[in-house]
């Protein structure tokens, strides 16, 4: 893995040129989408190279980590709303080929990998870090070979949500989430942290042993990922 620590500010930008330098070399590239509080930079400055004309995504498709199981794309929490709302709104990507998990229809989870799959497999995939460890929504004894599921969230990361919601009580129970495989399937993986509450998490996924009660450090054992700190994330390092 290559560390890359400076400002929240500057490692956005940087995160950015790496989309700059893959949609030149590859216009139709298939993005894997995050949400959280931990991509708005780097979507604020996908956003402003696009306005610019620095980066084109009309050629370009996503597909989305994870979404709330019961919230449609309509709901203000849901993840497709974050994603219209925060990035694809404001970008010339064509929406049609825009893909988050249906948190509606989730008969057949494991279909997204397919449809993955078929569009070619996703060459760059953001990550942020949950601080029990977790990447899209595969929390702590997630096995490593898993595929796209459903899962019932933890205590936790509901508590870590809640600040979206009106009370704990709206927070949705379960999500439905691209698997670790789904996640190492992906040619190259960003994964930003920012702030001295993932410090802790950061250390240990790192510099820890690979196992499965720190889901992101399976990342040591992908090819092609760059993590993107700010100073506090990267405190403990
Ligand atoms: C979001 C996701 C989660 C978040 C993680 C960190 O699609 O899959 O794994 O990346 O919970 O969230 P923030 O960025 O809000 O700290």
């Amino acid at each position: 893995m290559k560390v890359i620590i400076d400002s929240a500010e500057r490692i956005a930008a940087m995160a950015a040129q790496q989309y700059v330098a893959l949609l030149k070399r590859k216009p139709n590239a298939i993005l894997g989408g995050a949400t959280g509080s931990t991509p708005l930079g780097l979507y604020a400055e996908l956003v402003r190279l696009n306005k610019a004309g620095e980066i084109s995504f009309k050629d370009a498709s996503s597909f989305n980590l994870d979404e709330y199981v019961g919230l449609d794309g309509t709901h203000d929490q849901s993840y497709r709303y974050f994603m219209d709302h925060n990035l694809f709104d404001h970008i010339d990507i064509d929406k049609t080929r825009t893909h988050v998990p249906s948190g509606i229809d989730v008969s057949d989870p494991a279909a997204y990998d397919k449809q993955i799959e078929a569009a070619g497999g996703v060459d760059l995939q953001l990550l942020g870090i949950g601080n029990n460890g977790h990447i899209g929504f595969n929390e702590p004894g997630t096995p490593f070979g898993s595929l796209t599921h459903i899962v019932e969230l933890t205590e936790s990361t509901r508590e870590a949500n809640k600040r979206f919601f009106n009370s704990i009580d709206e927070v949705p129970t379960h999500a439905v989430t691209m698997g670790i495989k789904t996640i190492m399937n992906a040619r190259s993986i960003i994964l930003m942290a920012i702030g001295s509450s993932q410090a802790e998490i950061v250390k240990k996924f790192i510099q820890g042993p690979v196992t499965t009660d720190v889901p992101a450090s399976i990342l040591q054992l992908h090819p092609f990922v760059e993590v993107y700190l700010d100073e506090k994330a990267a405190a403990l390092l």
